[in-house]
């Protein structure tokens, strides 16, 4: 078993960009269901009509859903049971990148993420999850993992996605629960994100930064990240981070203990 096989999903920004090609790559791997809970009705709609198209009638749904409302968050929740009557794996992936705007780019991408997080854990999966096991996988990115002084506010935002999925991510939350928690960390991927991203930062000091240090990134496709998806979802343990980048295969991040860095230190120190 895949952990994906007759499974129930909901993908906030499941409406375009890598959101949809998730809800298609779980389809194809055999998801039960999808739920997209987006914020734009537009997209929503024509995205449930794509799939319709592509993977037949009721194996999706569209709940117009801002992730930063905790009402509109449960609401999405709640539709998925009354429709599907389980849900089983959330992929909190709804995020802008424009520092121009970082209040509310901190609400979507940390705090919409959080609030997946708490009504995934505390209630919905494992409430109503088909198997033993329920799994929320977080959406960082790959600046996440380090440095980048043109969009810092971004960066800070999916360096805390990273952190709020590890620290969940542990055997304490997971015996309680038997909800697995990922972190997956996409690199530049073909997405409106992306692509309109040069101009959403805090000014022309920042656009400059943005020019001269990534002068020629190519953008991966999003089917790459979505195959990403399914690696981490089958192989990924619990707390791990998952790394897509230039189309190639996924790879797990380990992130050293402070206590090891220490003692290793000392043990130089000892040497010297
Ligand atoms: N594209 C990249 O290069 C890249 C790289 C690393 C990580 N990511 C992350 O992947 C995720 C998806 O990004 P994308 O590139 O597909 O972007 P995108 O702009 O193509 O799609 C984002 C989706 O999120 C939705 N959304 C925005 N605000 C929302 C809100 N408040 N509530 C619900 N839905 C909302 C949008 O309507 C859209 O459908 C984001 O978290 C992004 O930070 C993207």
């Amino acid at each position: 078993m895949n952990g994906i096989y007759g499974k129930v999903a909901l993908i906030t920004g499941g409406a375009a960009g890598i959101g949809l090609h998730y809800a298609k790559e779980l389809l194809r791997n055999g998801l039960r269901a999808v739920t997209l809970a987006d914020v734009n009705e537009e997209r929503g709609i024509e995205a449930v009509e794509d799939l319709t198209r592509e993977f037949g009638s009721n194996k999706s749904l569209y709940v117009k859903t801002d992730v930063t409302d905790k009402e509109q968050f449960a609401d999405a929740f709640e539709r998925t049971v009354d429709k599907f009557k389980n849900i089983d794996i959330l992929i909190n992936n709804a995020g802008i990148m424009n520092d121009a705007i970082w209040e509310r780019e901190i609400g979507i991408n940390f705090v919409g993420t959080v609030i997946g997080c708490i009504l995934g854990l505390h209630h919905y999966l494992p409430k109503y999850k088909t198997a033993k096991e329920g799994i929320i996988v977080n959406v960082a990115s790959t600046t996440g993992l380090e440095v980048f002084g043109a969009i810092p506010i971004y960066v800070a935002t999916k360096h805390a996605v990273i952190g709020l999925t590890q620290s969940w991510g542990t055997e304490s939350h997971y015996k309680r629960a038997q909800v697995r928690f990922l972190a997956l960390c996409p690199g530049p991927t073909d997405t409106t994100l992306a692509l309109d991203g040069l101009d959403k930062n805090l000014g022309p000091a920042y656009q400059d930064i943005f020019r001269e240090s990534q002068p020629f990134v190519t953008l991966q496709g999003s089917d790459y990240v979505a195959k990403g998806l399914i690696h981490a979802i089958v192989n990924g343990e619990n707390g791990s981070i998952w790394v897509v980048e230039d189309s190639e295969t996924p790879y797990e991040v380990v992130i050293p203990s402070r206590d090891k860095l220490r003692i290793m230190n000392y043990h130089d120190l000892e040497l010297m």
